[in-house]
């Protein structure tokens, strides 16, 4: 399929700061959520109506389950998607969940569910 990268430190963030400091990161930076509930960072991606593959890059140097919810133009897709510890702030890992898109221009969101935050966000990847 076709895949479109959209990095982190591009994106709309509710609550949090763009930073490059843990190596390994793509494009020029990460997204640094605040450690609260609620925080977030919504991409805006281009698409066609129907399945799509959406792919998340993030890291997570402690060993809690920084757990966050997935929206796509505002309807929650996992309302509680596990985003466990990689080891290190500079290991990153991937996890993937089917979306469904429409044609033109969609939101993917992922909000905080705990006081934690969510984990370093490094990019998304939509697949078509
Ligand atoms: C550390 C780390 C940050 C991370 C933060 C957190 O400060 O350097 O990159 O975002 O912990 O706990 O969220």
């Amino acid at each position: 399929g076709n895949t479109t990268r959209y990095e982190a430190e591009n994106a709309t963030i509710s609550q949090g700061v763009v930073e490059s400091n843990h190596a390994g990161h793509s494009g020029t930076g990460f997204v640094n959520g605040d450690n609260v509930a609620g925080s977030y960072t919504e991409w805006t991606v281009t698409g066609t109506a129907g399945p799509a593959t959406l792919r998340v890059r993030y890291g997570n140097g402690t060993t809690v389950n920084r757990a966050a919810a997935i929206a796509v133009n505002g309807t929650a897709v996992v309302a509680n998607q596990s985003f466990n510890g990689t080891g290190a702030w500079t290991t990153w890992a991937t996890t993937t969940l089917p979306v469904t898109l429409n044609a033109g221009t969609n939101t993917v969101r992922i909000t905080a569910n705990t006081a934690n935050g969510n984990p370093n966000l490094d990019y998304i990847e939509v697949t078509q």
